[in-house]
């Protein structure tokens, strides 16, 4: 199966590093163009050349939704075929530990955020699009010490469901959950399992991994591959879907 993407136009989201930017160069790899919105997104979208386009945004600030789609018009003619919706996980904590303050801003992050992005740019699909949000593996099974996680990504599964049901037939909406990839977001998580005194970084990294039956972390690209997927019209019939990405780990069926 080849994606021909030439002549498509991508938003990526929490594109400068992880799993973001590994499906902004998935995109670009098979020929697509990308708005690359991060805080810091100029390296990589210099890394990939003319395709790319930075675009410099805190996606929790209230006007950066309509910054967004400022720059699609200017870059895309309004011309938008998907958009990966990511960024920033919360912070760890147990659920009755966190402030009032950290739900909220776990909700503005996770739910919030993505909304008001989505209110601008679905006009932009409505001649056809592919939407794809990047959970976790929180959303079938809790990850311990990840609680704004475990009870906000299910949320935003549903989220996925309901607008697959709302925006169809023109735009598809569907979640992608990683399990454990190499990124800078899972070495500070296991980062501060060390210092909770659970071992060296590598006897965490060592732990986790023995839990996944492909007994590795993933590689971003691994990641990026499925989400490049299911934003293009090789998914034309998949839409509503929560997919997992995550060397089996998890153990629910199905
Ligand atoms: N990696 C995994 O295995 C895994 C597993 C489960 C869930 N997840 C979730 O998947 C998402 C991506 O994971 P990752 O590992 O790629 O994370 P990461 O390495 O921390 O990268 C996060 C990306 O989001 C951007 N970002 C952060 N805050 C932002 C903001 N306020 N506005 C705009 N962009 C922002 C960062 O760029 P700037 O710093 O330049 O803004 C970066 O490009 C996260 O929500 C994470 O919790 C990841």
């Amino acid at each position: 199966m080849r994606l021909d993407l030439t002549g498509r136009a991508f938003v990526v989201c929490g594109a400068s590093r992880g799993l973001g930017r590994a499906t902004a160069e998935e995109l670009v790899g098979h020929g697509a163009r990308v708005l690359l919105v991060a805080r810091r997104p100029e390296e990589a979208a210099a890394a990939l050349g003319d395709a790319a386009i930075a675009l410099p945004a805190d996606l929790t600030a209230p006007d950066a939704a309509r910054d967004v789609a400022q720059a699609v018009r200017e870059s895309f003619g309004a011309r938008l075929d998907g958009v990966l919706v990511n960024g920033a996980g919360p912070p760890s904590g147990r659920a009755l530990e966190y402030s009032d303050a950290q739900w909220a801003g776990a909700f503005e992050l996770l739910l919030g955020a993505p909304i008001r992005l989505l209110r601008e740019l679905t006009p932009m699909l409505a001649g056809g699009g592919s939407v794809v949000f990047v959970t976790s593996s929180s959303v079938r099974q809790p990850i311990d010490g990840l609680d704004t996680s475990n009870v906000l990504r299910p949320a935003v599964a549903a989220l996925a469901k309901v607008l697959a049901r709302e925006l169809g037939p023109a735009i598809r909406v569907n979640s992608l959950a990683p399990g454990r990839f190499d990124t800078d977001r899972v070495r500070e998580l296991d980062s501060e399992r060390a210092e909770r005194g659970e071992g060296d970084v590598e006897a965490v990294r060592r732990r986790a991994a023995a839990g996944i039956p492909l007994a590795r972390y993933g590689d971003p690209r691994e990641y990026a591959r499925v989400a490049a997927f299911l934003l293009s019209d090789a998914a034309s019939y998949v839409t509503g879907t929560a997919l997992l990405v995550d060397g089996g780990a998890v153990t629910a069926i199905p």
